[in-house]
Order: structure tokens, then sequence, then C-alpha cells
């Protein structure tokens, strides 16, 4: 593994041997033993869009082995006056050890690691959300023990956060339904590659979706950079909504999960929400020490 851009470029091998590592490096934190792997090496941090709980986690995982990121806000950099991506990738490969990106295209994070010569982090594109996937599958394994043959249901708009685990998910041998409205599915090619690697299903269909789920997953109706699209989203996305009636359809002791931030009330009610509040926020704490996992395999 040389960089970490979109879920399907790993093996199951390589995404289970980074779940190990952060279950490791969970315990050590929780031990107060220190695991400076990264002491002296540097992570540029891009980000073109707002960032919570990747920005937080990737700064303090990064000080946590022994290292140190910087934040680069387009608002600083060149790139943000027409600098090229490809002469960003040749000079900051010359300072740094490792670049985290959160931006709109996939093809500006492909095109970094073309052009660069150091590890290129995906932090989320319109396209694919894999640090939060892989955050997701270890809470997930925290819980449910052994991933092959779980099944997750993704309910809501098939763009970064279903792309994401329908990769991630396969892969490991999981069951994938997504319910999405019509117009809204995930990617087409990533869709037929499901489809011929494990037992995936797109329904229009909530309830049928949800059925013996073991876990539950929504995200955001509209997306950052979807912004003016927001109300013919709330109005196509009106029946898709992880609520009391979707949870009777799963397993009695189904998880849900939400990539965060949370819209109560849209995608999920806030009963739903705060009955799983344990899974959602551990999810979001679980953040920190995949990225640490993957930091450590592509920067050690
Ligand atoms: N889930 C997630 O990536 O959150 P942020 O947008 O806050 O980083
Ligand atoms: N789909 C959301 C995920 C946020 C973590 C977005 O792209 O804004």
């Amino acid at each position: 593994m040389k960089h970490l851009l979109k879920l399907s470029d790993l093996t199951e091998a390589e995404i289970l041997d980074l779940l190990d590592l952060a279950d490791r490096l969970k315990d050590e934190n929780k031990r107060g033993i220190s695991h400076p792997y990264l002491a002296g090496k540097s992570l540029g941090m891009i980000f073109q869009k707002s960032s919570t709980r990747t920005r937080v986690s990737f700064e303090v995982g990064m000080y946590q082995l022994g290292g140190q990121a910087l934040f680069l806000s387009p608002r600083d950099l060149q790139i943000g006056r027409g600098e090229p991506i490809e002469d960003t990738a040749r000079v900051l490969s010359r300072y740094l050890d490792g670049i985290m990106i959160r931006t709109f295209a996939q093809s500006e994070v492909e095109d970094l690691a073309r052009f660069g010569s150091i590890p290129i982090i995906n932090g989320l594109t319109d396209y694919a959300h894999p640090c939060q996937v892989l955050a997701d599958l270890m809470t997930i394994r925290e819980r449910k023990g052994d991933l092959r043959g779980r099944k997750l249901t993704f309910v809501g708009d098939g763009n970064n956060m279903a792309n994401s685990l329908i990769a991630g998910c396969i892969k490991v041998g999981m069951k994938v339904a997504i319910a999405c409205p019509k117009g809204y599915e995930p990617d087409a090619e990533l869709m037929r590659w499901a489809s011929e690697n494990g037992e995936f299903l797109c329904t229009e269909d909530v309830l049928l979706a949800a059925r013996d789920a073991d876990a539950v997953y929504t995200d955001v109706w509209a997306s950052m950079g979807q912004e003016d699209e927001a109300a013919e989203r709330r109005r196509a996305f009106s029946g898709y909504q992880v609520n009391a009636e979707v949870m009777a359809q799963a397993k009695p002791d189904a998880m849900v999960l939400h990539c965060l931030p949370a819209h109560r009330g849209e995608e999920i009610t806030a009963e739903v929400l705060e009955a799983h509040a344990d899974e959602i926020f551990e999810e979001a704490e679980n953040r920190l020490h995949a990225q640490k996992a993957v930091m450590v395999r592509l920067m050690a």
C-alpha cells in the first residue's frame, strides 16, 4: 500500500491489517503506552472543505505518533491562486512525509499521488471517504466480532459515504444494501463490481433494505458543496430517514452508525441517534485510531 486514495485499491488483507493495527494503537492509548513510530515526520493537511473530525483526529494522531501535522488551508496556499496540483505535489513532496487532502474531485487526489513522491491520504472527496469507512469497520468489528457475513444497510445519498461503504464492506465479505431515491444511486461501476463480488442490493425501498441488518448507516442529504440543492434534496430524500420504523426491520441488536455531522429530523431522528450515541461517538473516536494505523503503514 503506497497511498490511501480509495478502498477499492486495497486488498482484504490490507484492510484487516489496518484494523488490527488500529485496535492495537487504541489499546495502547487506553493503557498510556506511547508509540512514536513517526518521530521527526511531518504530515501536510490540505482542506478545501470544512472538517471537525478529520482535521482534529489527523492532527492529534500525528502528534501521538511523535510527528507533526501542518494545517494547510487553500486560502493560504498558492493552490488557491491557481498553482497547478502537479507543481504543488512535487514541491510538497520535498518537505513533507505524507499529505492528507480533503477536496472535491477524486482526480485531484489521484493527481497528487501521480505527481508527488510521498504517500497521499484521501480525507474525503465527492467520490470517497476511505478513512471514515476504516473507522466504521473497526467499530462494527469491536461490537460484532467477525465482519464476514454481517449485513450493512445504508439509507440516503449514494455519494462518497455510500461508495466507500460498498467498497470496504464488500472487500471484507459483508453484505451491503443501499436504499436511495431514483437518481441518487452510488457510482455505477462500483455497484457492478459489488454485485459481481458479493451480496449487494440497491433499492428505493428503505424497509426492504433494512431487513435483518446488523448495522444501519446514514449520512446527510446534502453534502458539502451541494448547499444550493438543499431544498430539492429535502424533497427527494423525505422518505429516507433512519427512524424507529426502519430500525424495526433490522436485527434487534443492530447498530446505528453515522459519519457525522448529523441533521436530526432529516436523515435520522433524534431518538434513534441518541439511543445509539455510544456507537456513533465511538465511531467518531475510532477515526483517530484507524487513521494512525494508516499513517504508520504509509509513513513509518
Ligand atoms: N465524518 C467526518 O469526516 O467529519 P468531518 O467533516 O468533521 O471531518
Ligand atoms: N457526505 C458528507 C460526508 C461528511 C463527512 C459530505 O461529503 O459532506
